[in-house]
């Protein structure tokens, strides 16, 4: 890893969609045991008020032609607060260096530097046009623990290591959390060959990023350190903490993502003169496609959402029925079994529908991520944590993906939820209170100090 040196801070000081889940977890109480293991004489005093100035100073640096708050991956704002983020690992005490990937690292070192270390953060990247508190709120709220351990003199047996994994948001090259798979060794050759619409290479994308494939490919660095337990902070996203009137939510699985596109290929011919009853048209097709990827996912019996993104007729011109059609679409769920029922049947409605306009039609199949259970040892942890910390917390599955999904594929994992405004997110209305975030910061902290003194997170 090299050292970050904060090239200049930016002094520019100006300044989902809606995911109906019909199952929930009922709300639970932690046992006895998990209470009596939480540790309750931690000072930890997280500051609303420093989180809002981060908060602010960090939702300044964005892409001031976008609507909302955009920061994508490998932009110019994002470069500026990489650095910003940097700057603040500095100034609370935490080592900073940035990896191989383009990660930011911060570590607070423990008492017994060769134990396995506590790892949290998050991402500060966004989608085009969203908000503030997306990813920003666990790496802030990672940085705001490091001030009030060092403020307390507290200092645990493990490292502390904070990381602002890169490029969390899925992107161009359709591959989320490219930081986190990066250091889980997750990241693969083929991934850097993918290209994006402009036909430009990941790999080139990195490279103008100032890091190389190879280091990329190399960053393998917090499996090597085989880390005790991850515990990430983050937004609810979704509408559960407000409707439970909860403070906490306790993740319980993360959905896995399946991404499809559909190309739908008619006929071209003259709109003008050609009868409506002989036509091969490629756009009603894909209409009548997305009508059955909605179907779909509404008729899912537990958990199950269903979107289609993008509708692309390419050059088609506005006197021409439409000969060609990319249709791309997503489907999440935590419910295995209906989620890979649902991708055959979701194959044979879209053939059927297309083959009602005599269009014929291809698909190509990527996985995003598998469903992932979290570490129970983890989810009793935090639950055990938020009733040391008098908060009041329900057990919730997320609907979003995170870059928890590939750090657990190296160890123990959990995240911590706080509540959305309305449950908005992936948009500039996307909003948490302040105090939520520092009552999350609280019970982020009571989970990775009681986790610090286990001797093996299982
Ligand atoms: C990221 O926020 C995702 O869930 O796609
Ligand atoms: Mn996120
Ligand atoms: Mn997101």
């Amino acid at each position: 890893m090299k050292s970050v040196i904060p090239v200049q801070l930016s002094n520019r000081l100006s300044n989902g969609y809606l995911i109906i889940y019909s199952f929930v977890w009922d709300t639970k109480s932690s046992s006895p045991a998990d209470r009596e293991n939480a540790v309750k004489d931690l000072p930890l005093n997280p500051s609303a008020d420093r989180l809002a100035t981060d908060l602010v100073e960090l939702s300044a640096l964005s892409d001031r032609d976008q609507p909302g708050w955009s920061r994508e991956v490998f932009g110019e704002p994002y470069r500026e607060a990489r650095t910003w983020v940097a700057r603040r690992m500095q100034d609370a005490g935490l080592e900073v260096s940035s990896d191989g990937a383009g990660n930011i690292v911060g570590i607070l070192a423990g008492n017994s530097p060769g134990a396995p270390p506590l790892v949290t953060g998050s991402h500060t990247d966004t989608v085009a046009g969203g908000g503030r508190f997306d990813g920003v709120v666990g790496v802030l709220g990672a940085i705001e623990l490091a001030r009030c351990l060092r403020e307390s003199g507290t200092k645990w047996t493990r490292d502390l290591v904070v990381v602002d994994f890169l490029g969390e948001e899925s992107n161009d090259w359709g591959l989320s959390c490219l930081g986190s798979r990066a250091v889980a060794g997750e990241l693969s050759a083929a991934d850097l060959s993918r290209v994006d619409r402009a036909g430009v290479l990941l790999g080139d994308r990195y490279q103008q990023f100032d890091l190389s494939v190879d280091s990329v490919l190399s960053a393998d660095w917090l499996r090597e350190r085989r880390p005790h337990a991850y515990v990430e902070l983050h937004i609810e996203q979704g509408p559960l903490l407000e409707r439970r009137r909860a403070q906490i939510g306790v993740v319980t699985a993360i959905a896995g993502i399946q991404r499809l596109v559909a190309t739908f290929t008619g006929r071209p011919d003259h709109a003008g003169t050609r009868p409506m009853d002989d036509r091969r048209d490629a756009m009603v097709a894909a209409a009548r496609a997305v009508l059955a990827v909605q179907q779909l996912g509404c008729g899912a019996p537990t958990h199950g959402v269903t979107t289609v993104t993008n509708l692309d007729a390419g050059t088609a011109s506005p006197n021409v029925v439409p000969a060609s059609v990319q249709m791309k679409m997503e489907m999440r769920s935590i419910d295995r079994s209906w989620f890979s029922a649902a991708q055959q049947q979701l194959v044979g409605d879209i053939a059927e529908q297309a083959a009602r306009e005599d269009v014929d039609v291809d698909f190509i199949w990527t996985n995003d991520n598998e469903i992932l259970d979290t570490t129970l040892a983890v989810q009793n942890a935090i639950s055990g944590a938020a009733e040391n910390a008098g908060r009041s917390w329900v057990a919730v599955p997320s609907g979003a993906t995170h870059d928890a999904v590939h750090i657990a594929g190296i160890c123990p994992t959990g995240m911590i939820f706080v509540p959305s405004k309305d449950g908005r997110s992936h948009c500039p209305e996307e909003w948490s209170d302040v105090e939520d975030i520092a009552a999350g910061v609280e019970v982020l902290g009571r989970t990775l100090a009681q986790l610090d003194r286990a001797e093996k997170v299982t």
